[in-house]
């Protein structure tokens, strides 16, 4: 992990969740940091809990939306100044919508969902890789979900917005390798991870006894912590890795939908049911 002893990174939602422990993480190994989060509060905690384990640790924190498109290009040439150099840019503020079908889901939400989920990654990667290009190395990682690679009933906006970074974040490696480029990118794809992004969650419609099971009880039926996903995050930045599928079951349903592409929804299906069993 000695590649980010004194590298420049920037991890946007990090008030929170995957991102808070990616901070935490990069500034105990040595980096400078630039982090953000439309939550001031939960900013501000992720800044006394990076002070209290590093003194010395460069942060700087700064509320930004990552849907406010101007912001997240304002905010870029501000880091660049902040940090001096800029290596790796983690693309990882995001949020979900409560349960509801398309019909029930409203296009306000779909778009207010897109706007972050998707818009905001986009923002995030054009506006730094000017700026990593500057740098001796450079790397993006763009968080996606397992809901990148499989649609599930009731999550169409989720869905659309991880599909969506997913196919971004895989052209441009795809483009970055024939440019022969010094920068690359990873598209993470975690499966249920311990934070507070449902229980945070839009609320799209009128909630159901099991939609509050789902909201209520993700935490305890997410596998994986945030603090080991960072860690995975880190690791498969050093091994320069396409694609991270994080945590067991993201890996046994990814597998599912592989060999099984036409029939893996009814699997998906029998499993939601069981979870919701067992609540
Ligand atoms: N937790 C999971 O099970 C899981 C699974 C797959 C993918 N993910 C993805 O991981 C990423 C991190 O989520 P998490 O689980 O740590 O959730 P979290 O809710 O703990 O953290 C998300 C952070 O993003 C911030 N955020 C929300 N809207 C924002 C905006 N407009 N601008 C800037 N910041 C904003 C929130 O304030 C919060 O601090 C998200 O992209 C999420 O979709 C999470």
């Amino acid at each position: 992990m000695d590649k980010f002893k004194n590298a420049g990174a920037v991890i946007t939602g990090a008030g929170s969740g995957i991102g808070r422990q990616l901070a935490l993480k990069l500034a105990s190994l040595g980096a400078s940091l630039a982090i953000s989060d439309i939550d001031q509060d939960g900013l501000d905690q992720t800044e006394k809990l990076i002070r209290d384990l590093n003194s010395d640790a460069k942060v700087v924190a700064t509320s930004l939306d990552v849907s406010n498109r101007e912001a997240v290009f304002a905010y870029a040439e501000q880091t660049k100044n902040d940090l001096g150099t800029v290596n790796l840019v983690i693309n990882n503020a995001g949020v979900a919508l409560s349960s509801g079908t398309l019909i029930e889901t409203s296009v306000d939400d779909f778009e207010w969902l897109m706007s972050i989920n998707f818009s905001g990654v986009l923002y995030g990667t054009k506006a730094f890789l000017p700026i990593l290009d500057n740098a001796s190395w450079g790397h993006i990682v763009n968080i996606s979900s397992l809901f990148g690679f499989i649609g599930v009933a009731e999550q169409s906006a989720y869905n659309a917005s991880k599909f969506a970074v997913r196919g971004m974040t895989e052209a441009l490696r795809q483009e970055l390798e024939l440019a022969n480029s010094h920068i690359s990118c990873t598209s993470v794809h975690p499966g249920g991870i311990k934070t507070s992004i449902a229980a945070n969650a839009r609320v799209a419609k009128e909630l159901t006894e099991d939609d509050t099971k789902l909201r209520e009880g993700f935490e305890a039926f997410a596998m994986t912590t945030a603090e080991s996903a960072a860690e995975q995050i880190l690791a498969a930045v050093l091994k320069d890795r396409r694609r991270l599928v994080l945590g067991m079951d993201a890996k046994f349903i990814d597998w599912v939908q592989r060999h099984f592409p036409n029939h893996y929804q009814k699997v998906m299906q029998w499993f939601i049911t069981r979870a919701l069993a067992k609540m």
